[in-house]
């Protein structure tokens, strides 16, 4: 075969794929399980670049020069394994077969160590950017063995996006399930920023009384600043934007009630696991999901609190100044948050994963890119060893000097009964973390108490009991 890559399944993000190789002058074998889809896609778009349609699996496989490189875009779980199933067979030691799916990391670990018994390297790519970021240019986040990474990498860098600096958003993140790990903890941190950016909308419509559009002009302004992103930047589109029907605000004739595939919640079920506070992504999955028991909030509705009154104008402006800052300064929380868990990831899993290098491949193409990406990849570059975004100079200043303004608004929006569960969340999270003493000290007393569990000492080493139910004398349970 003469196809220097192939891709199955060509659902809108396969085929956009499979565009974007073929855009970048590689030689494209395209194959879907109906083949209609296969014909459609060349017909509409075989003027772009070289493909090969290939009808059967058979046909496919023979297309691809070797070793073979092999993309598998079709739905998470069950397909993918179907899809595996049907061309392993066909392979050939040293051929790569790449999974660009949202595959959860456990899945990518197994299907990597059974195909690596057969000799084929399996890799789990995270791919992030949407059907635009996957035809133009997404972040790309490849596991797999380092190997595999030769023969792949140089594709996918002339395909991936291209970070402010010209480098390509795509590095071998770490061997196995790494990549698919760390996809996973984007989307976690997708949701995170998601929420806090929702919280800053409520507050800016609610306590400082805000139209739709003024709110969409305010973030633009922010997008000017150290917010710059693309969350922030197409909010302010989605706000500003008119429902043609009725002439209001599109955000106000959308149903309150905020789905999920299943990513963020993936995120938080490992770090639980992995025993990482990530608080604010845990609560940002939270509210999605409070926001869709609508029978549940029915019944709450004749709840009391307090009205809300909106500030006057010069107050409401000064304020949105502190959401600003509130805003920020949760994000900064959350980024610390979603690279610890990384972090712990890479621990457990061996993966050495480097986090400045994953900061550098979400500057662009990715759903979170942004420009405070690269003070992230910044901070990792200085100090490898970085133990917390927090422990970071400038962002540890940051926040610093953020912080009366970040308390000042969930002071209000408590006062004012408006949720914030994010803002207040990455808050208890630096206050707690900032804190000489916690009150742990306490639950380890209690546990001690009801399960003698034992304690440790400020001043001694060991383990320790306190008799609670005879003398209360303490023993040592070394
Ligand atoms: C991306 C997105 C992508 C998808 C999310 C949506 O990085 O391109 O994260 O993977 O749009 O999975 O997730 P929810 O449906 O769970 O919001």
């Amino acid at each position: 075969g003469t196809a220097q890559i192939g891709v199955t399944g060509l659902a809108v993000m396969g085929r956009n794929l499979a565009r974007n190789f073929a855009r970048n002058g590689f030689t494209v074998a395209v194959h879907n399980r109906t083949a209609a889809k296969t014909r459609a896609l060349v017909e509409e778009f075989g003027s772009e670049g070289s493909f090969v349609a290939a009808e059967s699996p058979e046909d496919f496989v023979a297309a691809l020069e070797r070793p073979r490189r092999l993309v598998i875009m079709v739905k998470a779980g069950e397909p993918t394994d179907a899809v595996i199933q049907e061309f392993a067979p066909l392979l050939e030691e040293g051929d790569v077969i790449i999974d660009g799916g949202n595959a959860h990391f456990e899945d990518t670990r197994r299907r990597e160590r059974e195909l690596r018994e057969r000799g084929i390297h399996f890799v789990g790519v995270g791919i992030s950017g949407g059907e635009e970021g996957a035809l133009h240019g997404p972040s790309i986040m490849p596991g797999g063995s380092a190997e595999s990474y030769e023969s792949l990498g140089p594709l996918l860098e002339r395909i991936a996006a291209k970070a402010p600096d010209g480098s390509p958003c795509v590095t071998h993140v770490g061997p196995d399930a790494a990549g698919h790990f760390v996809k996973m903890v984007h989307n976690g941190i997708e949701y995170a920023d998601m929420q806090l950016i929702a919280e800053a909308y409520h507050l800016l419509r609610t306590v400082a009384g805000y139209s739709p559009a003024k709110i969409a002009e305010t973030f633009r302004d922010w997008n000017t600043g150290r917010l710059d992103s693309y969350l922030i930047e197409i909010t302010a589109e989605v706000l500003a934007h008119v429902d043609a029907a009725t002439g209001k605000p599109f955000v106000d004739v959308v149903q309150d009630r905020a789905e999920q595939k299943g990513t963020g919640r993936w995120t938080v079920q490992i770090a639980l696991d992995l025993g990482v506070p990530v608080s604010g992504i845990a609560e940002a999955v939270f509210a999605r999901s409070l926001s869709g028991h609508a029978e549940l909030r029915e019944a709450a509705r004749s709840l009391t609190g307090p009205a809300v009154s909106p500030l006057g104008e010069k107050e409401a402006e000064a304020f949105a100044a502190q959401v600003e800052q509130a805003l920020y300064a949760s994000k900064i929380v959350s980024y610390t948050q979603g690279f610890h868990q990384i972090q712990a990831g890479s621990e457990t899993y061996d993966w050495n994963v480097d986090p400045g290098a994953v900061a550098a491949i979400w500057r662009a193409g990715c759903i979170i890119r942004a420009a405070f990406l690269d003070r992230i990849r910044g901070a990792y570059d200085a100090q490898p060893d970085l133990p917390s975004l927090l422990s970071d100079k400038r962002f540890g200043d940051e926040i610093g000097a953020a912080q009366d303004d970040w308390r000042a608004v969930i002071m209000e929006a408590t006062r004012q009964g408006v949720p914030v569960p994010g803002f207040s969340a990455a808050l208890a999270y630096y206050d707690a973390l900032r804190a000489e003493r916690l009150p742990a000290a306490l639950t380890q007393g209690q546990r001690d108490f009801f399960g003698a569990h034992t304690y440790r000492r400020t001043d001694r080493e060991g383990s320790f009991h306190t008799l609670w139910g005879g003398d209360r004398t303490e023993v040592s349970t070394d």
